[in-house]
């Protein structure tokens, strides 16, 4: 593994609160999650990153926290959460915690104090304004559920900003007590043990909020400080940032100082996600091409964190309207399938018509391109969403262990689950779960073992350089390699259906024994790789060489 682990992890993101309840309250508790990291290990997970775990009363799902120094009790103890750090290291996986601090819960007692009077300690760590500021009604992140950004509250006489629900009013970045404050967070759970923070919501964190002005500027210094800070803490912390931004703004995210970033590691890719959607959707790779093309060059040490699925919507906004037509079309045709105007609320495989070859290109596809993958709970085995939940909970049912009553995740009575399983249809677990998969080597569930056990035999795709092979394809081919000092992988995916042959031999000078590592069926050597057969929605992971005296 090279230097820096972050590049070369397989990042898998879960909500300890459906994921496995080991008391039978019918919600998930870190004791239920320490008794499936054997499972983690074995898919070859290495960074588990944990949705909010602090207390709130979780009307976003957690990120609305009352305390940010503590669990929320449903959850355990934080003795338990010590535990999960030492169990997880023990297998060799690292755990990164969500970090929301653009906002917290309107019940956090720092803004019931705030609110309670102008003299208030707290008072400054909101965002205030003494009159009805003229873009009350602009910059809604949830448009639908969310009306305004600023909300009178009766009790403080004022108007409170809010760049999410109202009740999330924003904290105060310009104030110096909040970015101490901030910064001690990042300390409190460092110590503790956690490799790092997934950033929620980077881009409004660090907006020094205008009244008025609904393009106000945004202070990076603040992120370049919270860096120094955070490595002098802890020197193989990494920030795992959201920031859904226009590309040309990206690099600014990552900083650069004298050509090493110096704010976040770790950007998730937006751009690329929807432009996957759109490849698959229209069998046609060019948008990721041109996605591999246009991505700006990172800084050392920055590196992109791909998904096609995460706890969100998919958010098709940075599409033109004719292409996220062509996705809608295809993975969300029903109004009830969408979301904000702009995205999906389904996972991939009910997108994908459970079309396992279809699938297996997909995440092939994802986890073959530069960056570190990031995988949803479930994805692995299948799992599809419940639209008759609200919003994004559709996406968030109880992960599906077993055949058993509740689909294995709790023993509670079925009306007292945190949310229903699926229990119908094709996704309902019965069908879909994993003690079915893990005795079955041919499942899904084996696939993505084996998919990823060859991913860490190519370190290349993490620290090294992925190009697309600008050679004539056959419609519907993506070819790709990536370059690195352990030498050099080839990747061939066939988003469309048609059976093709591709022909590779401008490569052939640089191969040294080149072999399938990875593919979607058996097919006959790579040879001089002229004639390389690839099905339709096939793969092939082909080495071409190893690096020097490897
Ligand atoms: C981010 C999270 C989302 C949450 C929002 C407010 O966008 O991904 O789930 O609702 O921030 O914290």
């Amino acid at each position: 593994m090279g230097d820096r682990w972050y590049q070369e992890a397989v990042v898998y993101c879960l909500d300890v609160d459906t994921y496995a309840d080991s008391d039978g309250d019918g919600v998930g508790d870190f004791q239920g999650l320490i008794g499936r990291l054997d499972y983690l290990a074995r898919l070859g997970v290495t960074c588990l990153w944990l949705n909010p775990i602090h207390p709130s009363p979780n009307q976003d799902d957690g990120y609305d926290a009352t305390d940010f120094y503590n669990v929320d009790p449903r959850l355990g103890t934080l003795g338990d959460f010590a535990e999960l750090l030492h169990q997880a290291q023990n297998r060799g996986i690292r755990v990164i915690i969500d970090l929301v601090v653009n906002h917290t819960s309107d019940q956090h007692p720092w803004f019931q104090s705030a609110r309670s009077s102008p003299d208030s300690p707290y008072r400054d760590w909101y965002v205030w304004a003494d009159h009805e500021p003229d873009d009350r009604h602009q910059g809604m992140v949830f448009p639908g559920e969310q009306h305004e950004t600023w909300t009178y509250d009766r009790t403080a006489k004022a108007w409170y900003y809010h760049r999410f629900y109202k009740f999330q009013p924003d904290l105060n970045i310009e104030n110096p007590k909040v970015r101490a404050e901030i910064k001690k967070i990042t300390s409190f759970w460092l110590q503790l043990g956690v490799s790092g923070f997934r950033m929620d919501a980077v881009p409004f964190i660090i907006e020094r909020t205008e009244p008025g002005n609904p393009n106000s500027p945004k202070d990076f210094d603040f992120l370049t400080d919270l860096r120094q800070h955070v490595q002098w803490r802890r020197g193989d912390a990494v920030l795992l940032a959201e920031a859904n931004v226009e590309p040309e703004e990206l690099p600014v995210y990552f900083g650069d100082g004298s050509g090493s970033g110096n704010r976040i590691h770790m950007l998730f890719d937006f751009m690329l996600n929807g432009r996957l959607m759109l490849a698959l959707a229209r069998e046609d790779p060019e948008t990721i091409i041109d996605a591999l093309r246009d991505t700006p060059k990172l800084p050392t040490g920055g590196q992109w964190a791909t998904f096609l699925r995460n706890h969100d919507e998919i958010d098709l906004s940075r599409l033109t309207a004719d292409q996220r037509n062509d996705v809608l079309a295809k993975f969300g045709p029903d109004e009830n399938m969408q979301l904000y105007g702009r995205g999906i609320r389904r996972r991939l495989a009910p997108m994908l018509g459970n079309d396992r070859r279809h699938l297996e290109l997909a995440y092939a596809l994802q986890f073959s391109l530069r960056g570190t993958p990031v995988l949803r709970y479930g994805e692995e085995i299948g799992m599809g969403e419940d639209l008759a939940l609200d919003g994004r909970d559709a996406i968030r049912t109880p992960m599906q262990w077993s055949y058993r009553e509740n689909a294995g995740f709790s023993t509670a009575e079925p009306e007292k689950l945190i949310r229903p399983v699926i229990d119908k249809g094709e996704f309902g677990y019965q069908q879909v779960n994993v003690t079915a998969q893990r005795k079955d080597p041919r499942s899904l569930l084996g696939w993505f073992e084996r998919m990823i056990r060859t991913l860490r035999e190519a370190p290349e795709v993490g620290s090294g350089s992925t190009a697309h092979i600008d050679v004539p394809m056959p419609p519907g081919v993506l070819a790709h390699r990536a370059d690195g000092r352990t030498g050099t992988m080839v990747f061939l995916h066939n988003l469309g259906t048609e059976d093709v042959e591709v022909d590779l031999s401008t490569l052939a000078p640089e191969a040294d024994l080149p072999i399938d590592v990875l593919t979607d069926r058996n097919y006959e050597e790579v040879g001089k790789l002229d004639r390389l057969k690839l099905a339709g929605h096939g793969y092939r992971w082909i080495r071409l060489c190893r690096g020097q005296g490897l």
